[in-house]
């Protein structure tokens, strides 16, 4: 029998060879590079790869670490592409304090390069996994680290998060087209990690959305099923949601009447696209950089012009949900401005 193919990952040694299933394997998005080149070189670049790095990996880039650890004390890297980076020790706990144990704050803020406490000295397990990696099973331990909660094919998100184990599938063209891989469309795939709690509310604190709810805050929106929208009618999935091309579809291809009378407003003039009113940055993961501004876009879009609309429950503790707030879509921008003004201007936005 030929050896055809081997792949290392995560320390165990998938071997596969003619005639032999691969059954349920997971083999590594390098893989896909010889037949998909395009989908891998959109894919590696963008989040979803760099959810969770080795350190041997993770050095390679601009990440610093927090004071008095060097690469030797990290197993792995949480992010660190875009919002902010936490690290793991080679326990497999999230570092919450300084090595000998005082105060530190030890999460790392891409934006401004300024680092904030995360759960300060308590003891984190990293049991994240179901989120940030790929083929996650929740018995045992990674790398045998205790802290390591589960364990995974690939750290990240990687193609066969999204479309399954593809062991079969990759040795040839033939076994491709016998082995078709699942490509699954709805909500539910994205919405499996990009969700809070219970899909039914929004959890929020300290005045912004918390992230990783799209899928929360989609679903009290008018762009999902109901409307035969899913995250993919928008997104390429395999695209930076930053880049122009990431988003597939724009806001005036569905909302025509719209997109006409905004393009004869001041505001199109200089340039602002829909997303900055529909889209504000209500939602927080690293950095709150004003009072109306985190750093995620919302998904919510619907603009409530009532000055007196509440964007949060009395306790602070969820979204109202089905709208976002003058405060967030336009005093932001307009900081000297206050609701009042804010909602005269806003009715009727685009009928003016
Ligand atoms: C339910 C799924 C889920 C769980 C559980 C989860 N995350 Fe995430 N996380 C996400 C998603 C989705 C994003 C990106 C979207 C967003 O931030 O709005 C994200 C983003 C992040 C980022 C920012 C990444 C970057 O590149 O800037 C960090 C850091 C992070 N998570 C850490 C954690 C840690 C630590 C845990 C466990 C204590 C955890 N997450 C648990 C889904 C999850
Ligand atoms: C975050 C989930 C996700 C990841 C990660 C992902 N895909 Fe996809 N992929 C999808 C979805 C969803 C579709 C269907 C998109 C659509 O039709 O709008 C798709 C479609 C495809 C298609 C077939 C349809 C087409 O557009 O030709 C191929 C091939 C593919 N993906 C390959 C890959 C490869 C290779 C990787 C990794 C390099 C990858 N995908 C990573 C979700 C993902
Ligand atoms: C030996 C070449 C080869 C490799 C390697 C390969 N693919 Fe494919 N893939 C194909 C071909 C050929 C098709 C088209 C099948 C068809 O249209 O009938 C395909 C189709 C797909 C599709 C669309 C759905 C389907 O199965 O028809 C997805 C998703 C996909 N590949 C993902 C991946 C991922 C993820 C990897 C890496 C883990 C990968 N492929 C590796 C050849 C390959
Ligand atoms: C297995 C969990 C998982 C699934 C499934 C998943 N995501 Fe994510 N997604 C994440 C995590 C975790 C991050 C944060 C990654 C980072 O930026 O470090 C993220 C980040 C993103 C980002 C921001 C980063 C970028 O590259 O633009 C977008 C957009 C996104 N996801 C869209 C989607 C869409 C669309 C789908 C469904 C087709 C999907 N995701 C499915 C976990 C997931
Ligand atoms: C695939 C088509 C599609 C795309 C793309 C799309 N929308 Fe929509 N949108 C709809 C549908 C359908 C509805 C619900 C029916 C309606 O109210 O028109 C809706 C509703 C809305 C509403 C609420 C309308 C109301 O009366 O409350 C707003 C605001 C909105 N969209 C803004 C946007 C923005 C901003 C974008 C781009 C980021 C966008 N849409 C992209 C189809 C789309
Ligand atoms: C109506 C179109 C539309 C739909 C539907 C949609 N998105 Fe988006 N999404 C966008 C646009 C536009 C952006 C902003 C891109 C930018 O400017 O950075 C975005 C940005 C994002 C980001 C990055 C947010 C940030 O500021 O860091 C994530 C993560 C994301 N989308 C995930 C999802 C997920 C998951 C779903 C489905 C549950 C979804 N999106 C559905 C249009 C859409
Ligand atoms: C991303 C920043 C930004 C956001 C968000 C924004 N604006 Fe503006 N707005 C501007 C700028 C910059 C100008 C100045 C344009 C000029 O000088 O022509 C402006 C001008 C205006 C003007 C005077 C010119 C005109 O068009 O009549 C009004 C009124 C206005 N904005 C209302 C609003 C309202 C209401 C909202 C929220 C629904 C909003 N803006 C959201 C940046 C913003
Ligand atoms: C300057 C902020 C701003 C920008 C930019 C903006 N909108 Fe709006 N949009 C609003 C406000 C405010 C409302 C609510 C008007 C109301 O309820 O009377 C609204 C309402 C809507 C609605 C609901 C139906 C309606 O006409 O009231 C849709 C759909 C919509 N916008 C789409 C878009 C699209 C598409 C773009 C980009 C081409 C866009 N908007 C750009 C502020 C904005």
């Amino acid at each position: 029998m030929k050896l055809v193919q081997s792949f290392l990952i995560s320390g165990a040694i998938i071997v596969g060879s003619c005639g032999i299933s691969y059954s349920a394997g997971y083999v590594g998005s390098e893989t896909c590079f010889k037949c998909h080149p395009g989908k891998y070189n959109d894919f590696i670049v963008s989040g979803h790869s760099y959810k969770l790095s080795r350190a041997e990996d993770a050095m390679k880039r601009p990440i610093p670490l927090p004071k008095g650890y060097s690469w030797d004390d990290i197993s792995y890297v949480i992010g660190g592409k875009y919002k902010k980076a936490r690290f793991i020790d080679k326990n497999g706990y999230i570092i919450t304090a300084a090595k000998d144990g005082s105060e530190l704050k030890t999460q790392y803020n891409m934006e401004d390069g300024s680092w904030s406490f995360y759960h300060k000295g308590e003891k984190k397990a990293y049991n994240c996994g179901k989120c940030h990696t790929t083929g996650y099973k929740k018995e045992g331990n990674q790398d045998g680290r205790e802290g390591l909660i589960g364990t995974w094919a690939a750290p990240g998100v990687h193609c066969e998060a999204c479309h399954g184990p593809a062991g079969d599938h990759i040795r040839s063209d033939a076994d491709a087209k016998a082995n078709k891989l699942a490509v699954n469309k709805t909500l539910n795939l994205c919405g499996g990690c990009h969700i809070r709690g219970d899909k039914g509310k929004i959890p929020a604190s300290k005045g912004f959305i918390k992230h990783h709810e799209q899928f929360n805050e989609i679903l009290s929106g008018p762009h999902n099923d109901d409307n035969d929208i899913s995250c993919v009618t928008c997104h390429d999935p395999h695209k930076m949601a930053r880049l122009k091309e990431g988003i597939v579809k724009t806001c005036g291809s569905c909302h025509e009447d719209q997109e006409a009378s905004y393009k004869k407003s001041n505001h199109a003039a200089i340039g602002m696209q829909c997303r900055e009113c529909h889209m504000p940055r209500a939602t927080k993961s690293a950095v709150k950089k004003a009072q109306f501004e985190g750093d995620v876009r919302t998904h919510i879009f619907t603009i409530n012009t009532d000055p007196k609309a509440k964007m949060f429950t009395d306790d602070g503790k969820f979204a109202v949900g089905g709208y976002v707030t003058l405060d967030f879509a336009c005093l932001n921008c307009h900081k000297n401005q206050d609701l009042q003004w804010a909602s005269g201007k806003a009715k009727g936005m685009h009928d003016k």
